[in-house]
């Protein structure tokens, strides 16, 4: 099959590969977004809560910067926080331009939320489906500046220089390079091979590891997977921020309860009613993300109750459906009135702190190779994401990462090597596929059970031993079967779960998301966790 070629190609269509995209395409570069699913289909479009920016003569930096590390729990690298913080009013403005109708108050201020960790109103928003309004604006800019979307394409594995030296195809130079990739064409069942000097990951996060999550389907970690087998540098896996508020349900759905509407003046009552929050932080309901989470677990634990409450009345019964009409209309479909019924809400697994390592542009250990958005662990996140920090994360390193990744098309020569197809298996045998099906439920369930919210040194280990016969399994089976979505994910869920692991057991302290019994305290200095692989298969 012929390959593809592009200047740049971006893996994912969500903020941070939209955002990128639309850079490099405006440039006059050639570029591709190939995406595995319909291309609005991602995190991104699900965001609620908004965007955090100080936009307002009330606030300034340096509280941003100040809110940011706090939550971090002393692990955020404070230049990149500066950076990003500083780098947000222009990108908000860059957002407008692009038809994103950020909600106003009557006075033609724009309206701002709070919500948990930050000491300020800063986070702009559209009522409560702020994600939806960003990537339509987006999808619409790429759309009139002409750029190839290809939907329905899952990446599958990257194509390095090192990696061909390994199947002794010979490449000039000793270093390692981006050359292209290789993706699946889900409706057609083949694997295509595009070639690229440069390309950017902007997969998103890993939820779907999780049995509980608030994420869709496509946040199944297949970025970090993917630049981990192709020996990129991934730091801090162990930090997976649970959100504390989900709307509970007898399902494993997990539909997400703003933290704004905590910042509008809700507060979290237990089984008895009561409130809680004041006994955990000083901030109360609205602490930061990490400790309402463990309060919650606290207080389940200790009544036994399978959720505590969310008392949404001091919103007011106006207010409420007025900026909540996306949570308002879900409560009411699951029969609660949000102005007047508690809402049952439990934690669930929300968003990757750690990832790919990348330089605040968004360069990778791999020269090449960008990753923006929540595949990659700049610093700004350290132990603990502030809320909203995300999207603002997500824009201003993919306009970084666009001006970093064009001086590096300038200066890097074309490769002019014969990229080997994709050799298939041609194992498609139904019985192993029920298998994997089961593999999956069980990898989803010993991440909630043994690596969640409150941890120890056992469990994790018992989650390794588990995950460790999960990958044999898997490994196996891919390397005779013909590829499909399935597999592929979970392949990259096993990879993603190995290294959420690995870098647990290495922390050995209490920081931020990451809690122990075993180590209840605080080492003195801050140090990243880069993963080490346990096993590292490819095809
Ligand atoms: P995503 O938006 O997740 O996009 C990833 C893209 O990659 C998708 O298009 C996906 O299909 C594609 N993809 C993945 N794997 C492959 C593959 N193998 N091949 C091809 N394509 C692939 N953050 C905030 O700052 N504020 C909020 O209010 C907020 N609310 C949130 C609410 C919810 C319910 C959730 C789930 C998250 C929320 N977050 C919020 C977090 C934030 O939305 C995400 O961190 C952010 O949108 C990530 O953007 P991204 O571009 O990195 O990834
Ligand atoms: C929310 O709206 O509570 C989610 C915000 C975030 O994850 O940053």
């Amino acid at each position: 099959m012929m390959e593809q070629r592009f200047d740049f190609l971006v893996v994912g269509s969500g903020i941070a590969g939209l955002t990128f995209a639309l850079k490099v395409a405006r440039a006059g570069r050639s570029v591709c977004i190939l995406t595995k699913k319909d291309r609005a289909e991602s995190n991104t479009n699900y965001a609620q809560g908004g965007i955090a920016a100080v936009t307002s003569e009330r606030d300034d930096f340096e509280r941003h910067v100040t809110d940011t590390t706090l939550a971090g729990d002393g692990l955020c690298d404070e230049d990149v926080v500066r950076a990003i913080v500083s780098g947000a009013p222009d990108r908000i403005d860059e957002l407008i331009q692009l038809g994103v109708d950020f909600t106003r108050l009557e006075d033609g201020r724009h309206s701002l939320g709070k919500e948990g960790g930050h000491t300020k109103r800063r986070v702009l928003h559209v009522k409560d489906v702020t994600g939806k309004a960003i990537e339509e604006a987006l999808l619409d800019g790429i759309a009139k500046q002409g750029v190839t979307v290809l939907e329905h394409y899952f990446v599958v594995d990257l194509i390095t220089s090192a990696k061909l030296r390994r199947r002794d195809i010979a490449v000039a130079g000793s270093d390692d390079q981006l050359l292209g990739l290789y993706a699946l064409n889900v409706r057609s069942g083949e694997v295509e091979t595009f070639r690229a000097r440069s390309l950017v990951m902007a997969t998103g996060g890993v939820g779907r590891v999780y049995q509980y999550t608030t994420n869709p389907s496509i946040a199944t970690g297949d970025g970090v997977a993917m630049a981990f087998r192709a020996g990129v540098e991934v730091m801090n896996m162990e930090f997976v921020q649970f959100h504390p508020t989900t709307l509970y349900t007898k399902t494993d759905d997990r539909f997400l309860i703003t933290e704004a509407v905590r910042g509008e003046g809700a507060v979290l009552r237990n089984e008895s009613g009561e409130t809680f929050m004041h006994k955990y932080h000083e901030q109360a309901d609205l602490a930061p993300r990490d400790v309402v989470a463990r309060a919650i677990d606290q207080e389940m634990k200790r009544s036994g109750a399978p959720h505590v409450w969310l008392d949404a009345s001091p919103v007011g019964a106006d207010h409420f459906p007025e900026r909540f009409p996306h949570v308002y209309n879900t409560c009411l479909g699951h029969d609660i009135d949000a102005t007047k019924d508690f809402i049952p809400v439990v934690p669930a697994a929300h968003y990757l702190c750690g990832g790919v390592r990348t330089a605040i542009d968004s360069s990778t250990s791999l020269p090449g190779l960008y990753a923006c958005g929540e595949v990659a662990c700049t610093g700004l996140h350290g132990a603990n994401r502030l809320a909203s920090n995300s999207l603002l994360e997500a824009v201003v390193m993919a306009d970084m990462g666009a001006v970093a990744a064009l001086e590096y098309l300038e200066k890097v020569d074309e490769e002019e090597i014969d990229l080997p197809e994709w050799m298939d298996g041609d194992l498609s045998d139904s019985d192993e596929r029920v298998v994997l099906t089961h593999n999956l439920d069980e990898l989803k369930r010993a991440l909630w059970d043994y690596v969640g919210i409150v941890r120890t040194t056992k469990r994790l280990e018992r989650a390794r031993a588990r995950i460790g016969n999960l990958a044999r399994e898997i490994n196996e089976y891919y390397w005779y079967a013909k590829v499909d979505v399935t597999l592929l994910e979970l392949r990259n869920l096993v990879q993603v779960a190995d290294l959420i692991v690995d870098c647990a057991l290495r922390r050995k302290e209490s920081r931020g998301l990451h809690y122990t019994l075993d180590y209840p305290d605080q080492l003195e200095s801050a140090e990243n966790t880069m993963a080490t692989p346990i096993f590292s298969p490819e095809k």
